[in-house]
C-alpha cells in the first residue's frame, strides 16, 4: 500500500517522517542455534537485515538462506550476499528459480518439500524465518512442519497482499482477453496473465513489482472473470470498482479490460 501511496501522492522534495524499525520478526532476543531463512521476491528485505546485523556484530550463526525468484536476473541482493558469505563462513545462500531462463544453471522449479529436504537435511534442528507473498508462506509453512520444525520455531512476516478468491482456470482451457479501447483480442492459456496479453498486443501497462504486491499495474476489468493470485495495493474501493492486477490475473474465459 505504501508503494501505491508514494506513487500517487508524493513528489520530489516531499518530507517523510520514519519511525524506528518495529516488529517480532527478528533474531534479537531469541535463542537460535541454527536458522533457516526462506524468502520469495522482496520478502528477502527483513532477512537481509538479519544477515547484515550478524555480520556487523561479528556474530557467527549457522544460517541457511534460500531465496526463491523467477529467474537469476530477479535475485535481490545477490552480490551483497555473495560478499557477505565470504566473510561469514556459517552463512549458506541458495537460490531456486521458478521460471529459469536457458542461462540459469541453478535449481529450476518452485521450491517443494523434497527439494527443501535436500537443501537443508538438518531442517528439523533449525528455527525458520519465512517472508514472501501469502501463498508462498502458506506452502512453506506446510513443508517446514512436515520436515519436523515445530510451529513455535517457525516465524513469519507477510507483506501485504490478501489472497484472492476467484476460481482457478483448468489446464488446457483457452481464454481471450479483449482490450476494449485499443480493439485488440489476445488468446491466453492458464499461465498467461493480462499483462502478458497486453505485451503481446503491444499495449503498455505500467508495472513495478510484477508480483501482485504494489498495485501499480491495476486495470479495470469490464467483462468476465479472472483468477487473481494476489491483491496487494488494491483498495476495497478498487475491488468494488472492478480493478484487477494485470501482473497476477489470468483470464477465465472471455474477459475484457478498459485499455
Ligand atoms: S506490478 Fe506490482 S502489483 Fe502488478
Amino acid at each position: 500500500k505504501a508503494t501505491r501511496i508514494l506513487h500517487d501522492h508524493f513528489h520530489e522534495g516531499c518530507g517523510v517522517e520514519i519511525s524506528e524499525a518495529k516488529g517480532e520478526f527478528t533474531l534479537h532476543g531469541r535463542t537460535v542455534e541454527k536458522a533457516l531463512c526462506l524468502c520469495a521476491g522482496s520478502g528477502i528485505t527483513p532477512l537481509m537485515s538479519m544477515v547484515r546485523t550478524l555480520h556487523d556484530l561479528g556474530e557467527e550463526l549457522d544460517l541457511c538462506l534460500i531465496q526463491c525468484s523467477r529467474t537469476a536476473s530477479d535475485v535481490l541482493f545477490g552480490q551483497e550476499l555473495a560478499m557477505l558469505s565470504r566473510s561469514m563462513p556459517k552463512l549458506r545462500v541458495e537460490t531456486v528459480f521458478s521460471r529459469p531462463s536457458d542461462l540459469d544453471s541453478n535449481r529450476p522449479g518452485r521450491l517443494n518439500k523434497s527439494q527443501l529436504a535436500l537443501l537443508v537435511p538438518d531442517a528439523s534442528d533449525r528455527t525458520a524465518f519465512v517472508c514472501g507473498p501469502t501463498g508462498f508462506m502458506a506452502v512453506m509453512r506446510g513443508h517446514l512442519l512436515e520436515l519436523g520444525i515445530p510451529a513455535d520455531r517457525i516465524f513469519e512476516e507477510a507483506f501485504g497482499p490478501r489472497p484472492a478468491t476467484t476460481s482457478k482456470i483448468s489446464a488446457g482451457e483457452k481464454a481471450v482477453v479483449s482490450f476494449e479501447r485499443s480493439g485488440f483480442h489476445v488468446e491466453a492459456d492458464e499461465d498467461t496473465t493480462i499483462l502478458n496479453c497486453a505485451e503481446t498486443a503491444g499495449i503498455h501497462i505500467e508495472t513495478a513489482c510484477q508480483m501482485g504486491l504494489c498495485g501499480t499495474c491495476k486495470v479495470k476489468l469490464t467483462r468476465g472473470e479472472v483468477d487473481m493470485s494476489d491483491m496487494g495495493g488494491l483498495s476495497e474501493v478498487d475491488c468494488k470498482d472492478g480493478f484487477i492486477l494485470a501482473c497476477c490475473s489470468r483470464p477465465r474465459g472471455h474477459v475484457a479490460v478498459d485499455l
